[in-house]
């Protein structure tokens, strides 16, 4: 997906800080990069094909002049191929404005026509040009550029986040949004804009989030918010709390294994500071906004999400239900649309997304509450337009996740929906204190029980079973009730990042259908943990056995009937059931990881893939 740099400075060159931006949102996946620096002498551009160490060799051999502003893109090609050409950041016909977009300009071929009739001349073939020639269209009548930009953008249909410069303004930046991320930065030495956070956390950690429709104009030492008729906005500073070291790799070869290593201190981050063990429940922050009351009014839950949240959803569901005996459906966001539209009565949607911008996910949160619903959010982007729109929300406090698979993400949204569940759990009188103390002292012990997953002997059989399965060409993972969502995540993670074709099961359905595929090539990665499922499951891992289907368990450690009847054994420390999926997908995890290392795949950037969806 597209990622967007800018600064604009008081004097000191930025080149260099603009580029180091750019390079934390290389692991959004992109296929071109470019830089665009204003100095009194205009404005210049490089634009290259390909990885940003592409464009960092073109920047060597042709340099771009010292500047004190800059705007800098990495792009997804949506419209024309990847090519230097289609890069951004694009120029209008007369090197007059310059403009690095994220989103689609839907109607862009009428723009375009109505363009070439007034004499615009187009030498690409991106949406994101009509929009450089449309903004010098209105700078004609009138000089001042913020006015020229709002002008075209009431012409445009379509999504942007959008930096814009002007070859006479060198000390200016206009900055806008609709349905695409963008945030100003301030800092002390200029004001900053990016598409996401993490791009900016090496200059400054206050941040201007802009809504939908909003303009703001930057200058080194100003910033002024506008809403879509041109009124000045105020608004406070959002102080972020990650730290530029989180974004970083910290000595881990990717950041998939960095992030999976941060599990045990994602426990902590999510849950420690919300425990009230007096009373054996739950205190999160005012931004949560249910109390007792609120709590006890509803009569069933709601959750939606996309991917790996969508497995956390679920989980979530059977969690509230399993501790606060609340009736609950998870819905594949994307799906809400078209549900029949039942009246939202006394229900609470609980949305969950790591980023809080994806697209699916974003329309049916604004569908319930559209339909009067309420909506509470469990997301990880402070700020984010999730974030800001819920009418209720908890954060994740995972940290960056710069790893286009999700882990530590997850691992936070299942953390924070056992808080919830304990929370709803107490409020509605389902729990009483003791029991209350007793759940939270079971995640508590969690953190250091996680310890055992990643001892190197636990990571041994990890790898050993991460060979074999490199080798094969599909496979099933299985699990039933708490453990259903971990074998649907366990799929696919192993899909995402290794190509490797895998469907995740409930066991039960096994025998139904997918058992006709298994032979001595297809193998079945089984979730047999102690608990109410654990029988059944031994029962399965028989009849694939019987098949000569090769079984990879993940067990509780020592547990010698699993070990007799698997081949390999991912062992996993003994845990309460409910808290079960913490520990099992974490060998999960590192399985598809030593999967696509052993296949030699690109683990943090997967084919075809983005970290963030924020397209229907
Ligand atoms: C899988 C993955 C995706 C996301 C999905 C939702 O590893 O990362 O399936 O989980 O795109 O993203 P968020 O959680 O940002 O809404």
């Amino acid at each position: 997906m597209c990622g967007i740099v800018a600064a604009v400075t008081t004097g000191t060159d930025v080149r260099a800080v603009v580029l180091q931006g750019l390079k934390t949102l290389e692991y959004r996946g992109y296929d071109s990069a470019g830089m665009a620096v204003c100095t009194e002498q205009g404005l210049d551009v490089r634009r290259k094909m390909g990885k940003i160490a592409n464009l960092e060799e073109e920047l060597d051999k042709n340099q771009l002049p010292e500047s004190a502003t800059a705007i800098a893109h990495t792009r997804w090609a949506t419209h024309g191929a990847p090519a230097d050409r289609n890069a951004h950041p694009h120029v209008d016909d007369q090197q007059q404005v310059v403009v690095v977009h994220n989103g689609i300009i839907e109607n862009y071929l009428d723009l375009r026509a109505e363009l070439a009739e007034l004499g615009h001349e187009f030498h690409t073939d991106t949406d994101t040009e009509v929009l450089a020639n449309l903004i010098a269209h209105y700078r004609k009548s009138s000089a001042d550029l913020h006015q020229a930009v709002r002008s075209a953008l009431h012409k445009v249909e379509g999504a942007y986040g959008l930096v814009v410069m002007a070859a006479d303004d060198p000390n200016t930046l206009i900055v806008a949004r609709l349905d695409s991320p963008l945030v100003v930065g301030i800092g002390e030495h200029g004001r900053y804009a990016a598409s996401d956070m993490p791009a900016l956390l090496h200059l400054t950690r206050d941040f201007l989030v802009l809504d939908n429709r909003e303009t703001a104009v930057l200058t080194p030492h100003s910033h002024a918010l506008y809403d879509v008729h041109g009124q000045v906005l105020e608004r406070d500073l959002m102080h972020c709390d990650w730290t530029p070291e989180q974004a970083e790799r910290g000595g881990y070869p990717h950041f998939m294994l960095k992030e999976i290593h941060e599990q045990p201190d994602v426990l902590a981050r999510t849950a420690f500071d919300r425990f009230h063990d007096l009373a054996g429940d739950v205190d999160f922050e005012p931004e949560f906004g249910l109390d007792d009351r609120t709590l006890q009014s509803f009569e069933r839950l709601r959750f939606m999400a996309m991917g790996t949240s969508f497995h956390a959803a679920q989980l979530g569901q059977k969690m509230i239900g399993e501790l606060a005996s609340l009736p609950g459906e998870t819905l594949n966001a994307s799906e809400f649309l078209y549900s029949p539209r039942l009246p939202e009565g006394q229900a609470l949607t609980v949305v969950v997304s790591q980023s809080g911008e994806t697209a699916d996910t974003l329309r049916a949160m604004r569908e319930v509450q559209k339909r009067g619903g309420r909506v509470l959010g469990i997301c990880n982007v402070q700020g984010s337009t999730l974030a800001r729109e819920a009418d209720h929300l908890i954060l994740t406090h995972c940290g960056p996740e710069v790893g286009v698979a999700s882990t530590k993400a997850f691992f936070g949204q299942v953390t924070a929906l056992y808080l919830l569940a304990i929370r709803f759990g107490r409020a509605r009188g389902v729990l009483n204190a003791e029991q209350g103390r007793q759940f939270l002292q079971d995640l508590r012990a969690l953190r250091h029980k996680l310890e055992y997953c990643f001892r190197e002997e636990t990571l041994a059989t990890i790898q050993q079973a991460a060979q074999y399965l490199s080798g094969v060409r599909s496979c099933l993972f299985l699990g039933r009730s708490f453990q259903h969502p971990v074998a649907l995540e366990g799929a696919l993670k192993l899909k995402e990042i290794s190509y490797i074709h895998a469907e995740g099961y409930p066991a039960g359905e096994m025998k139904h259908g997918p058992i006709a595929l298994i032979d001595a090539d297809f193998p079945v990665i089984a979730i047999a943990t102690p608990g109410t499922t654990y029988e059944k499951m031994l029962s399965n891992i028989q009849e694939v056995r019987a098949r000569d289907g090769k079984v990879v368990a993940v067990a509780a450690m020592g547990d010698d009937k699993v070990a007799a009847a698997a081949d390999y054994v991912l062992s996993v420390p003994a845990v309460p059931e409910l808290l079960a999926p913490l520990v099992t997908v974490v060998p999960l995890q590192l399985l598809s990881y030593e999967v696509a290392l052993a296949l030699g795949k690109d683990i943090d950037q997967p084919r075809n893939l983005a970290k963030s969806v924020t397209v229907e």
